[in-house]
């Protein structure tokens, strides 16, 4: 078996034992014989399924107990709709803060819908940095404060979660599971799952109950998160091997020590490739360090004619999936949970001899 380095930010690494207990179980499930694929969505034994996976991340998050979780299916641009349909009024809109690629998608449709407030935006610098929150237009007449707590494409994460009259409603799609975060500070999270969750298909979203509410009779019941709380996430068919996987990596992350572990792990990880690219006069990140992602750290050489010829190299070596988002170009290595500090070390010795080859 051949297992390689993999950077890609989505769908990405998974851990390993995870793959190799859904392989093990993948035939007979629990002695049922049959694979988790295979089971009704409204089976007992399925039922336990949903009952473990929320039962163990309520745990890593110490979630409280009037915050509801769901698993749906859309993924988080599913949720850039749904979260001003089931939060937001024409005269009670959502705020945003736009700092990326991801935040300006979220507010675009918010906007559509013509429920959308712009606190913030920092386009105009070319999303390097996130504005700060002094200058937020944001106050209590707006019945949430919307932002991406780790912007992919760009590299850009918010250190702490923003202090504010309205309530916090989170994109965490790129950063859950990766640190510690105080849930009850928030009226929701959403995250896709094919981060540092498990594989594309299911999103988490963890919601304070009294925001459910009932939404008018011509919206989808699909859209409602009271409709999907009411059934506990089954409404229609779940992404039910996509929940399963993510139960996994629950109980993974659970066994190496829950986020407080993850998030030192994660700084080292992160710290260990900026100083890399700091020192080095032939790569640099250029976003400012107080925004840096631990997550994902997008990188280029000064002579960016280089670039293609380094991701080809990097695939060939065993490095994969390093090519930057087509929006910025460049390079971008996602480093989320699952990739271990011998990853890091190995991208850095790579880096060093590319460097060493093409000077
Ligand atoms: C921060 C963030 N939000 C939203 C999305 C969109 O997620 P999905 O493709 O699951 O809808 C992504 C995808 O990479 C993302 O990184």
């Amino acid at each position: 078996m051949m297992r390689i380095f993999n950077f890609c930010a989505g769908p990405a690494t998974l851990p390993l034992p995870v793959l190799e207990k859904a392989r093990e179980e993948l035939l007979d499930f629990n002695g049922s014989g049959m694979s988790v694929m295979e089971i009704s969505h409204r089976s007992a034994a399925f039922d336990e399924v949903a009952e473990r996976s929320e039962a163990c991340l309520r745990r890593l998050l110490s979630i409280p107990d009037d915050y509801a979780v769901l698993f749906l299916a859309g993924g988080a641009t599913a949720q850039f709709a749904h979260v001003p349909l089931n939060l937001a009024t024409a005269d009670r809109p959502g705020a945003y803060v736009v700092n990326g690629s991801w935040s300006k998608k979220a507010f675009a449709i918010a906007q559509r819908m013509g429920l959308a407030h712009l606190a913030a935006s920092s386009e105009a610098s070319g999303f390097k940095t996130i504005p700060p929150q002094a200058d937020w237009d944001v106050n209590d007449s707006h019945a949430y404060l919307h932002y991406v707590s780790n912007e992919t494409i760009s590299g850009v994460q918010f250190r702490q979660p923003p202090q504010v009259a309205p309530t916090l409603v989170s994109d965490m799609s790129s950063d859950i599971l990766s640190r510690p975060v105080d849930v009850s500070r928030f009226g929701a999270i959403y995250a896709g799952a094919q981060k540092n969750i498990g594989q594309a298909g299911i999103t988490l979203l963890i919601v304070r109950q009294d925001l459910l509410r009932d939404l008018p009779a011509d919206v989808p019941d699909l859209s409602s998160w009271k409709a999907e709380h009411q059934k506990g996430s089954r409404l229609n068919t779940p992404p039910t091997f996509a929940w399963y996987i993510a139960g996994l990596v629950f109980e993974w992350l659970e066994a190496q020590g829950g986020v407080e572990r993850m998030a030192e792990l994660n700084q080292h990880k992160a710290d260990t490739l900026y100083r890399y690219l700091d020192q080095s006069g032939f790569y640099l990140n250029d976003i400012p360090p107080g925004f840096r992602s631990h997550m994902n750290v997008p990188f280029k050489i000064t002579d960016e004619s280089l670039h293609g010829r380094f991701v080809a190299a990097a695939e060939a070596a065993g490095l994969s999936s390093l090519k930057g988002h087509r929006s910025v170009g460049g390079m971008r290595a996602s480093i989320y949970n699952a990739m271990p500090i011998e990853g890091i070390e190995a991208l850095i010795g790579f880096m060093a001899e590319f460097e060493r080859q093409s000077g």
